[in-house]
């Protein structure tokens, strides 16, 4: 039966990496029979000036009936002024919320090839292979009320909830138990439960998801000391699970572990396993238009689609595979060039992986 892809390009670089994840996801096409149906819509920015709205009707109702979304990245500083509700982002954590993609995953796989890249000693890296499962539709980014309200004294206050009900968080808790369980075993729930009420409840659920689980161990971690072990020992993690907020700071830390944020794909499912694909990597204004930005976020991202919507993991290794060829053959985005290495652009990477994938 033939599967319904939605592809968002949005803003910046977001264009410019979907041309070559679109390729490559036709490739595979064509290569597994998949009998894929594509269409675009706008979202972010792009559809903010077209159409005064970051999430138009349309392209909510083109999410609703696609299997799986693929998405470049939305933002830039040209939308700086727009008022809160219609910033591009909200576009984004609008399409999370309306299709309640709650469970996002961030693996932080580090190519032996690009173990020089990252930001700490190649033997702290080494081997490195941590799946981040962050919870994406609660917290303090959905929490009301919120807002900048003015105090009678005339100061003004901005405030947010931070908020997680049971369900919520033993939803995300499942997930990251049956995902460990394909790996090596180990939840690290992050949690401030020191401090913030809800994270004592976060914590009391989670022990309660891992009597389901007595095959994977459960461990805890205050959210301050899960970013220092981050970077002082990250290879001591396997899955890591928290909420919404922490979970975007500790993604972004986990990211340059690896060389490059342009190397992490990333996984929204809702709790049938329908998705929307993305790479962890943002809309990058600064080098847009250069034909210098990585592709092979995006182009993971649909080896993740593969994956986890569409049940096709021989494709998905196929895609994998294909970036480590290139990888070999001394390939490299600006990115991620060291000396030695042949600088190549945007779709010069894009071919490459469609070349390797042939072979
Ligand atoms: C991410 C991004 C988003 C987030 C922004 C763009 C709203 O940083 O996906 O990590 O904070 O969730
Ligand atoms: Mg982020």
């Amino acid at each position: 039966m033939s599967k319904k892809i939605l592809i968002l390009p949005g803003d910046h670089i977001g264009p410019e990496i979907m041309a070559e994840a679109v390729k490559v996801l036709e490739r595979v096409d064509s290569l597994y029979s998949l009998d894929l149906q594509l269409d675009h819509a706008l979202l972010g920015g792009a559809a903010l000036d077209a159409t005064g709205v970051p999430l138009p009707p349309e392209t909510l109702a083109k999410a609703r009936e696609a299997d799986a979304i693929l998405l470049g990245a939305v933002g830039g500083p040209e939308w700086d002024k727009v008022e809160a509700a219609r910033r591009p982002e909200k576009g984004l954590l609008g399409l999370r919320s309306e299709l309640e993609l709650f469970g996002n995953l961030r693996p932080a796989l580090l190519y032996p090839q690009l173990a020089a890249a990252s930001s700490l000693k190649p033997e702290l890296v080494a081997g490195l292979d941590i799946l981040i499962v962050r919870e994406l539709t609660g917290g303090i980014y959905f929490g009301e009320p919120r807002g900048i309200r003015t105090l009678e004294n005339g100061e003004r206050q901005g405030y947010n909830t931070y908020v997680y009900s049971e369900s919520e968080i033993r939803r995300i808790g499942h997930l990251a138990f049956s995902l460990a369980r394909q790996r090596d075993k180990r939840v690290c729930s992050v949690d401030k439960s020191n401090v913030l009420e809800v994270t004592v409840l976060w914590r009391e659920i989670m022990e309660e998801v891992a009597k389901d689980y007595p095959d994977v161990t459960l461990s805890h971690m205050y959210v301050d000391n899960a970013a220092m072990q981050l970077v002082r020992a990250p290879k001591q993690f396997d899955v890591l699970v928290t909420g919404n907020m922490f979970g975007d700071i500790l993604s972004d830390a986990a990211a340059m572990l690896t060389g490059s944020i342009g190397m992490l794909p990333s996984a929204s499912l809702d709790k049938d396993g329908r998705g929307m694909y993305e790479p962890c990597h943002g809309s990058a204004p600064d080098i847009a238009g250069q034909g210098i930005a990585n592709p092979l976020a995006t182009i993971l991202s649909v080896a993740m689609m593969l994956r986890y919507t569409l049940d096709k993991p021989e494709a998905a290794a196929a895609i994998e595979a294909a970036v480590s060829d290139v990888l070999d053959q001394g390939l490299r985005t600006a990115d991620i060039c060291a000396e030695g290495d042949t600088r190549v652009s945007t779709s010069e990477m894009g071919d490459a992986v469609l070349r390797a994938l042939q072979s």
